[in-house]
């Protein structure tokens, strides 16, 4: 079954508010803050909806989140019933630094299509190419790329590989280094990494590297709308992140998920920006009215278009 295309304005209502709300913490060097109010913006509008929604993926779990905890029920609860994934503030940095690709980000699948995610880290692979066995994780960084290269009928100089920069991906970027792979290195955000596969305008062919689970889901949501692939691994550092995904109900903690895994059904994705970033540009605040762009995607009717709308503050 669709989910009701009425409903995606509303949820870009949720995004916008939380962008809004984020965007006047922007550039105070205050990312607690700048979260908190994106938080309680998104809770808030969440519980004004006609729908029984269960957060998937939120701020952590109850014993660690007052708000948007994993199993927090929102919505005046009549309605369809839906797993919800937030990230109200999708960088942190960027927005205590007013930096650029600050965004407040929702998914929404059916009841039980939406991976319901630990806080852990996630190995992630994302490309526009969605045949098997051209890319994935379980491949070298040879034998992605050079998989890639003949696919899409690009020499490795022509590729570019959008990635995290840090410690932790040193030997990935010396081995695409090597190969004469492009780089784009991000400094956060990998939401929005994941995605700049998704559209020719963005030159990005692949993305890799580990990142957020939570961040990996939400952006799985987004590639299904788009038609392009995704995998993805949690990788568990403690035994405390271990038993805890064992208590959610992940008994194999070494297994690969491919896309559909992740998510299945219809779905609906919103980022709105709060600074202005690859995808969207940011909040625009002019006397009482303000300016917003939201990337929106509905699986089941195709859509995926950026929205721009001027309201009142
Ligand atoms: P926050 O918005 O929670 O600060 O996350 C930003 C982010 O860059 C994510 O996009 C990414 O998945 C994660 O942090 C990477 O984690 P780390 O900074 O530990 O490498």
């Amino acid at each position: 079954m669709a989910i009701d295309k009425n409903l995606i304005d509303q949820f870009i209502k949720v995004t916008t508010k939380a962008a809004l709300s984020s965007s006047y913490l922007v550039g105070k060097k205050d990312k607690i803050a700048a979260d908190k109010a994106a938080v309680d913006s998104m809770r808030s509008e969440l519980n004004k909806m006609s729908i029984r929604g269960e957060i998937v993926i939120g701020e952590g779990e109850l014993d660690e989140a007052p708000m948007l905890y994993i199993g927090e029920k929102v919505g005046n609860k009549n309605g369809p019933e839906l797993d919800i994934a937030v990230d109200p503030l999708e960088g942190t940095n960027f927005a205590a630094n007013n930096l650029p690709g600050a965004l407040s980000v929702i998914a929404i699948a059916e009841k039980k299509n939406l991976f319901k995610a630990p806080e852990t880290y996630m190995e992630k692979i994302s490309t526009k190419v969605k045949e098997k066995n051209v890319v994935d994780l379980d491949y070298t960084i040879k034998q992605n790329i050079s998989n890639l290269s003949d696919y899409l009928n690009k020499e490795p100089e022509n590729l570019t590989a959008c990635i995290l920069d840090r410690p932790r991906h040193n030997e990935i970027i010396e081995e695409l280094k090597k190969l004469k792979v492009n780089l784009k290195l991000i400094t956060d955000g990998d939401v929005s990494g994941a995605l700049l596969v998704t559209e020719d305008k963005y030159n990005v062919d692949i993305f890799l590297g580990i990142g957020g689970g939570p961040e990996g889901v939400i952006a799985a949501a987004a590639l299904d709308a788009h038609n392009c692939n995704f995998q993805g691994r949690f990788l568990f550092e403690s035994d405390e992140d271990k038993s805890r995904a064992i208590k959610m109900g992940i008994n194999d903690l070494k297994r690969k998920y491919d896309l559909n895994e992740i998510v299945s059904g219809d779905s609906i994705f919103c980022a709105t920006g709060i600074t202005n970033g690859d995808l969207v540009s940011g909040i625009k605040i002019d006397d009482n009215k303000f300016v917003s762009e939201t990337l929106v995607t509905h699986k089941s009717s195709g859509l995926k278009k950026v929205i721009k709308l001027k309201q009142n503050i």
